[in-house]
């Protein structure tokens, strides 16, 4: 198994309203994949954070009645309280407002305007402030809303600083040709492509009419565009986070599919034209939907994650965001498929078999796991299987695929407690090796499940693997095996993983 060193990023998320789901989803995904590295081995970073400045924090602040710095402070703090309820292990988060991001900004803009790929210009245009970007006539929907948030759009008029994001369509096109898994999935690496192809307009980088911003270094009366200032968080926090200097470049940035374009395209664009080595792979996941639409802070269509946490706990809300959004596709949330998974999947297909398991050994074995004589080669290769299926499926950024994985070993080990019928096995006094052997595949099978599901749901895998008699201590991926050596282990009866929920 390779170890390396992985880098990971989460957008940074704008603090004019408080987390929702589709906040949430973005960084447990990122927590998934983090942790699955760290199970490899890998030298982890994973960066989240705050995008604090531009027009649209400045106003939900004014309607707050707070100081931009304090409505910053206050939602910032929001965002880290979710990271701390979905149980997301970052490294470092990073503010834009922080003294020591402004100043690098001001630092790496310096070198992009001596290098001469930045002057002045006017410009005019339709613009949404709810996603901070000007917009295409032809793009907007009902004449003049945005097409993402259907709130309606403003004419924008200013004198300010461009960067030559023209003169960059050979270089990106290169850098697309070079590595055609630099965005993933290939559909959104061909919707990159295809932006950079039909050519680049120049790009408004500062504002002059707010003053909630960066300023300009050689300008003072100007701010850098917000969009501009939150994408070099990624190189930034690397400068100042203790430590984080080797980090660069990023290996992977996750985001939604809104920000493509400025994460594709733009951030690309900048980064070469500052001489700094680019990031290795964006991946790009869909929307989290709820009754069909893209849940938004503007729109005001969003789920609130707590009250799923509140009654369900927090690992079944993971489990429920990877197994039912199909990674990179746009996924529906609702409260009777998150009931109806967590109800078959959860607590009967996994949390039953667990506490079989755990009860068999206890009656018919003294709670001690069996002894492994050999005659399950096959569950044993598919156990392999499972596991290197896995790392694939991680490999290939894809978590969904992870969990489908496993759910397979899930049900296969369903299928040998039904078949095998340990109960009848006990019996039969001649059949004592045959007991044995089931329960101690049954237990081997589900510690490796436990195991390789542990990013997922790192709680209840936890409190699985202690009822199995595993050792404790975050699980690594090498454990994930049908090790003859796991017999002796003594298993230790448990409450239901996943008690069955009455409908409220
Ligand atoms: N501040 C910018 C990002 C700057 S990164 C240099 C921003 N912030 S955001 O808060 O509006 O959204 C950030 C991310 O939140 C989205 O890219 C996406 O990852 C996630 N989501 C917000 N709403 C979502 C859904 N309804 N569904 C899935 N993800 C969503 O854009």
């Amino acid at each position: 198994m390779s170890h390396g060193q992985f880098f990971l990023t989460t957008p940074i998320y704008y603090v004019n309203a408080a987390p929702h789901v589709g906040h949430a989803y973005t960084t447990i995904m990122s927590d998934i994949l983090v942790r699955h590295h760290r199970q490899r081995g890998d030298d982890v970073f994973f960066l989240t954070g705050t995008d604090e400045h531009g027009a649209k924090i400045a106003r939900s602040a004014e309607a707050a009645g707070r100081t931009p710095r304090e409505h910053a402070d206050a939602l910032s703090a929001r965002f880290r309280e979710m990271d701390e309820v979905v149980g997301a292990t970052y490294d470092f988060f990073i503010r834009t407002t922080d003294e020591r991001h402004v100043a690098e900004v001001q630092n790496v803009l310096s070198v992009i305007h001596d290098r001469g790929d930045i002057y002045k210009g006017s410009y005019g245009g339709w613009y949404c402030t709810a996603c901070e970007t000007f917009y295409a006539e032809g793009d907007l929907v009902d004449e003049n809303r945005c097409p993402i948030h259907g709130t309606a759009v403003e004419w924008v008029e200013e004198e300010n600083w461009f960067f030559r994001l023209s003169a960059f369509r050979d270089r990106l096109l290169a850098l697309y040709d070079e590595n055609l898994a630099f965005v993933l999935p290939s559909s959104r690496y061909n919707e990159a492509r295809r932006m950079i192809e039909l050519g680049l307009d120049d790009l408004s980088i500062s504002r002059s009419q707010i003053s909630w911003g960066v300023p300009v270094p050689w300008d003072p009366e100007q701010v850098v565009y917000v969009w501009v200032d939150a994408l070099f968080n990624y190189w930034t926090a690397t400068r100042f986070a203790e430590g984080a200097e080797h980090y660069w470049p990023a290996d992977l940035h996750v985001m939604g599919k809104d920000i493509l374009k400025f994460h594709a395209v733009i951030w690309p664009a900048l980064l070469m034209s500052a001489g700094i080595e680019l990031p290795k792979q964006l991946t790009i996941h869909g929307y989290v939907l709820k009754g069909g639409e893209k849940m938004s802070k503007t729109t005001g269509n969003i789920v609130d994650p707590f009250p799923f946490i509140d009654q369900y706990g927090l690992d079944p809300l993971r489990y429920y965001l990877t197994r039912e959004i199909r990674f990179g596709e746009d996924g529906t949330f609702s409260a009777e498929s998150f009931d109806a998974r967590y109800h078959s999947e959860l607590a009967n297909e996994f949390g039953n078999l667990l506490n079989r398991t755990v009860n068999m050994i206890g009656r018919y074995r003294d709670g001690v796991v069996p002894p492994d004589h050999g005659r399950d080669a096959e569950l044993v290769a598919e156990v392999d299987a499972a596991r290197d299926n896995v790392v694939a499926a991680f490999d290939a950024v894809d978590p969904t695929r992870a969990v489908d994985e496993i759910w397979v070993l899930v049900r296969r080990l369903n299928r040998l407690v039904e078949e095998r019928a340990p109960w009848k096995l006990a019996k039969d006094e001649a059949a004592g090796d045959d007991l044995d052997q089931v329960l101690f595949s049954l237990a081997a099978g589900l510690r490796a499940v436990a195991v390789l599901l542990w990013p997922v749901m790192p709680g209840k895998c936890s409190d699985a693997l202690a009822a199995l008699g595993h050792p404790a201590g975050d699980p690594t991926l090498a454990q994930a095996t049908m090790d003859p050596g796991y017999a002796g282990a003594t298993v230790a009866p448990c409450p239901p993983l996943f008690p069955r929920i009455e409908e409220q």
